[in-house]
């Protein structure tokens, strides 16, 4: 792969300060902007956790610890952008927010800087057209998973107008910075949140039928199935809104088989999101 020296990461909530911590980790700097210098330096905190993780399993040498954060930078502007080879997207999911950014982005970056989007349900054909028309061939999307700085799968989707030594050079980066990328169509959900979802509609199917309870449902998936997680425990991290917001898309795309069920419009009118709300499909209160 050709030399990579810079990274830059926009938005430093859950997904970008981890994505921002794979650089660090294979030893490339990184910035991270957010709106506020305190969200970014959030985002830096949040990048330290998840490393002292992976110190704590073993997975990352402790004493390369602090070498590693100090390769991510935090700032509020664009201005340390400008030397990027590689840019990722990783602001609230909103056309408007993701097309702003993306235009403030195309003004300041070089124009060989690869242009990506962690967006895990708008259409990167469409976010595309927030960028100059040559700056389309360098712009796919790079949909990573949550915790980042653990799960190893990338869906790389080509727009329409990428160019293919594009999607090569972001296969490159992705291995490069110890990920596992699969190349997936532009279209609604991607590959996984298609496959994911078909699951968690039918889990919540079998608990209106009263096939079976939430947390048996659970302990099915994890003993029968192998899955690390239950769908359950699983909806309730992401928050129901989230997972809500996705099977509407899903619903509106591909027709009757990714309806939302009505137990999950429950949980969502009840202000019942999962872990963050204290409750969701569980009850985390007094809960460590
Ligand atoms: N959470 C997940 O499991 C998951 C998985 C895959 C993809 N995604 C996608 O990743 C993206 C980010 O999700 P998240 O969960 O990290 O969200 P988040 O809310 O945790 O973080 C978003 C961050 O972006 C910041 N931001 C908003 N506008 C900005 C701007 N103009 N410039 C700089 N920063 C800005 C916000 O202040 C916030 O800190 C979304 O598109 C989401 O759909 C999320």
């Amino acid at each position: 792969m050709a030399e990579m020296k810079k990274a830059g990461v926009v938005g430093a909530g859950m997904m970008g300060s981890e994505i921002a911590l794979c650089f660090a980790m294979a030893g490339i700097r990184v910035v991270i902007k957010d709106i506020q210098m305190d969200f970014a330096r959030a985002g830096l905190d949040r990048a330290g956790k998840a490393l002292d993780k992976l110190v704590k399993k073993g997975q990352f040498e402790v004493s390369r610890r602090d070498t590693t954060l100090s390769l991510i930078e935090t700032t509020d502007t664009y201005d340390a952008f400008q030397d990027a080879d590689v840019v990722i997207e990783a602001v609230a999911e909103d056309l408007d927010v993701k097309k702003r950014t993306f235009a403030d982005l195309d003004k300041t970056c070089q124009p060989q800087c690869l242009f990506s989007t962690n967006t895990s349900s708008l259409r990167v054909t469409a976010l595309a057209t927030a960028v100059s028309e040559d700056r389309r061939r360098s712009f796919l999307g790079t949909h990573f998973f949550s915790p980042v700085s653990m799960m190893k799968l990338v869906e790389v989707i080509p727009g329409l107008e990428t160019e293919e030594p594009v999607v090569s050079r972001v296969m490159d980066i992705c291995q490069a910075i110890g990920k596992t990328p699969i190349r997936v169509k532009d279209v609604a959900g991607f590959a996984v949140n298609r496959l994911l979802h078909a699951m968690w509609i039918e889990a919540e199917r079998c608990v209106e039928e009263g096939v079976a309870t939430p947390e048996d449902i659970d302990i099915a998936c994890r003993l029968g199935l192998g899955h690390p997680v239950g769908p359950f425990q699983l909806m309730d991290l992401v928050t129901n809104e989230l997972t809500l917001n996705i099977q509407e898309i899903l619903h509106q795309t591909y027709g009757p088989r990714f309806m939302p069920r009505p137990v999950l419009r429950q949980k969502v009118d009840a202000g019942h999101s999962g872990r963050k709300t204290g409750k969701g499909w569980y009850d985390y209160r007094g809960r460590k």
